[in-house]
């Protein structure tokens, strides 16, 4: 199948019942930032890219939720995204994409949307204590409990396809464990896919991105009841006072490791350099211009940055392009290339 056309298959499997057609399938519910990056003093010798070489790059953030679902849950656990764009000193832009959880859950455009067909959202209502009971004797760890109001999931659908599936089942368990932060900005977020770095003596690395947040990851307690809508005004109310962090980190990859598998981890002790430190310190007014009607795309790199032969980074390319014409938002900055 050619990319434009299961792009648009992937668009539609991800909608959800819950969802609104005039807003993103996916990371539907967002507040944007702004800020600037400023480099580390080394990180110009991995990588020719100009936010890399330049003293302060304007950023603008947009902060997200990884559900398709229209109403604001944010107690509920879910995967968070953070999209980043560099505003080059030469006018031009770069994004950085990422989310909470640190693989995929699929290696290949077919398999994610087998996932994402299976993992559509399904009545929830969780398991009496009898049925808990039952399942533990069997060593079965019980389902979560439905949060209040929920009544449809994707669980059941992604916990099976992760039973068939072996590559889905680091993924999936990460994401049923995931939880919700206190704030956006007490995330670690992870560009997931690998991308190929050259330096300024032509030395090519290939890398994962990855934003750590300065002050620390921090959840709410699993066992309180959840708030549904908090996330936007505690990064209001933070960055009225003060202003919030993340350190971006590269890590190299080696010989033997996926390029071009992001269901796949690399080993913790590669080598990891400390790129530059990301600073967010308003929100802008128009939520709708400025958040709302905003296209990221992974393709939209810049020199000194490549994408490796990941097929799932590339086919993003044109579903984001397809998903963001349908909602008729400010066209993505990536057809104009
Ligand atoms: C084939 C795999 C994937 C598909 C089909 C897909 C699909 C989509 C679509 C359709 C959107 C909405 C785009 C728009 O309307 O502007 C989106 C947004 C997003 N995706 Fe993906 N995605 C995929 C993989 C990933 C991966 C690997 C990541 C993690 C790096 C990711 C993170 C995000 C984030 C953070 C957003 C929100 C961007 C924003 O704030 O505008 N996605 N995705």
């Amino acid at each position: 199948m050619q990319d434009s056309e299961i792009s648009e298959e992937l668009v539609f499997a991800l909608q959800r019942p819950d969802g609104d057609k005039a807003l993103r399938p996916v990371h539907t519910i967002g507040i944007s930032a702004t800020g600037f990056f400023e480099p580390s003093p080394i990180a110009k010798n991995f990588c020719i890219a100009k936010h890399f070489d330049t003293e302060k790059t304007d950023v603008i953030v947009r902060f997200s939720n990884g559900s398709g679902c229209a109403v604001v849950h944010d107690g509920w656990s879910d995967v968070r995204g953070m999209a980043v764009r560099f505003h080059l000193p030469d006018g031009t832009d770069t994004d950085l994409i990422s989310m909470t959880l640190p693989e995929f859950f699929a290696p290949t455009p077919e398999t994610f949307l087998e996932f994402a067909e299976m993992a559509a959202p399904k009545p929830y209502k969780g398991q009496t204590p009898w049925q808990k009971i039952a399942g533990l004797l069997k060593l079965i760890l019980p389902e979560r409990d439905p949060y209040p109001g929920e009544t449809i999931s994707p669980d059941e659908g992604a916990l099976q396809f992760a039973d068939e599936h072996e590559y889905a089942q680091l993924s999936v368990l990460q994401a049923s464990q995931i939880g919700a932060p206190v704030s956006y900005v007490r995330a670690a977020y992870h560009a997931v896919h690998t991308f190929i770095v050259t330096a300024p003596d032509g030395t090519r690395r290939w890398v994962r991105f990855s934003w750590q947040p300065i002050a620390g990851v921090l959840n709410t307690d699993p066992n309180a009841t959840p708030d549904d809508d908090y996330l936007r005004q505690e990064l209001r109310d933070r960055l009225a006072n003060e202003t919030a962090r993340f350190s971006l980190m590269m890590t190299i990859g080696e010989v033997g490791d996926d390029f071009n598998d992001s269901t796949r981890s690399w080993p913790p002790h590669r080598k990891r350099i400390m790129m530059g430190t990301l600073t967010v310190d308003a929100i802008p007014e128009d939520q709708i211009a400025d958040n709302e009607k905003l296209s990221f795309n992974p393709g939209l790199l810049t020199d000194g940055i490549a994408f490796s032969d990941d097929p799932v980074l590339h086919v993003r390319l044109k579903t984001y392009e397809f998903s963001s014409k349908l909602r008729e938002a400010t066209p993505c900055p990536f057809s104009k290339r």
